[in-house]
């Protein structure tokens, strides 16, 4: 157009070169403004984010029940060594005020020592029964009790202090090995370390990195029965009195599975262990089975009492068992084929 206004005599050279050095010179201011427009946006929105977080209530002040509140009389004498730990007494619980009860209604005791393992479809609300024993969820309908006390008489502190948590999808935060096992005890000592590693059979894995302890995990690969074997060896490094272990429905691998087979076995020896069990292994080994179906304990016992009672036991043990054994899962009717999922797809994917 300016070349063609040049030609024409209406527009000097001049002009057209001053007019297309300063079009070149807003060039980048405007470039500039337009990048500044997408951030202010996300910053907007993260601000929106920070202040919902800010907004929520935290524990304690929910139930009125500041932290570390010093324990009430009862406990200062002490629990009766052959009282129950945990107790649950009717307990339900939804997600929401319109959901269906998640949980419904379930009665169980849980002794000092020893190993219960749930089990049930998935969806059967398993982890949930974690949730209300962690205090992540409050009953709506009946109570627990932690040494013969109900939880409301207890900080969420107190509570949380005497059990320990493995994940169903094991969290694992930034910053090195070391890190991720401290955050459970910070004042854990070298040794402490090396004995929860051995335990959990990640010794050499850690010896064969080149910083060790120190190795951040975020450059690391670490394999998904890895993440877990640390995940149980934060939780062992604080000696709970109860160690709630939901496995992981994936990622098994023959190391894992026997490394949380012998941690339960010594921890159930010295205290409570409750397992949700995805792995055969796991449950042949318990003391108590509790079978859960749709948010209700359908029925409990040992794993022989079971498996001449109850069908639904029959048809998830059979499954974990097609799991375990490649050759039966050829084999194996379609029925008892489908009673897991997603759990029974992903162990029968390893399979
Ligand atoms: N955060 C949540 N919000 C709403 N509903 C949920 C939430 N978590 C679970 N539920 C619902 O509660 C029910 C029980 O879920 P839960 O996670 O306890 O099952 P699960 O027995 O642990 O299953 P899986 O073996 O697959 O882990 C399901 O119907 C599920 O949809
Ligand atoms: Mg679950």
């Amino acid at each position: 157009m300016g070349a063609w206004r040049v030609a024409d005599g209406h527009l000097g050279i001049s002009s057209l070169i001053a007019f297309l050095l300063y079009a070149f010179g807003l060039m980048d201011p405007i470039n500039e403004l337009s990048q500044n427009v997408t951030a202010l946006q996300s910053g907007i929105a993260a601000a929106e984010r920070i202040r919902e977080i800010d907004e929520m209530q935290a524990e304690g002040e929910a139930d009125g029940l500041a932290e570390g509140v010093p324990s009430g009389p009862a406990l200062s004498v002490g629990p009766m060594p052959e009282s129950p730990v945990l107790e649950l007494k009717n307990v339900s619980v939804a997600y929401g005020p319109d959901a269906e009860a998640a949980v419904r209604d379930v009665a169980l005791v849980v002794p000092r020592r020893g190993h219960t393992a749930i089990v049930g479809q998935s969806g059967a609300g398993k982890t949930t029964l974690f949730s209300l024993i962690l205090r992540f969820l409050e009953p709506a309908q009946g109570e627990l009790l932690l040494d013969g006390r109900p939880y409301r008489e207890h900080s969420h502190h107190e509570i949380r202090a005497r059990l320990a948590y493995v994940e169903q999808d094991t969290p694992i935060v930034p910053g090195t090995i070391r890190d991720n096992l401290l955050l459970s005890r910070p004042d854990a000592t070298d040794a402490e370390l090396q004995q929860v590693l051995h335990e959990v059979r990640l010794t050499e894995k850690i010896n064969a990195l080149d910083d060790g302890l120190d190795t951040p995990l975020s450059g690391t690969t670490v394999s998904g029965g890895e993440r877990q074997r640390i995940a149980l060896a934060r939780a062992l490094l604080r000696t709970p009195d109860v160690l709630l272990l939901d496995e992981a429905t994936a990622q098994l691998d023959g190391l894992t599975e026997a490394a949380v087979q012998d941690c339960v076995r010594v921890r159930a020896a010295r205290g409570a262990v409750i397992t949700i069990a995805h792995r055969l292994s796991t449950v042949i080994d318990a003391d108590t089975i509790v079978v859960m179906e749709g948010g209700s304990i359908r029925t409990r016992g040992t794993h022989e009492e079971l498996l001449a009672t109850d069908s639904l036991y029959r048809d998830l043990i059979e499954a974990l068992r097609i799991a375990a054994d490649p050759a039966a899962a050829r084999n194996a009717p379609e029925r008892v084929r489908h009673p897991l999922t997603p759990a029974g797809d992903a162990i029968r994917g390893i399979a």
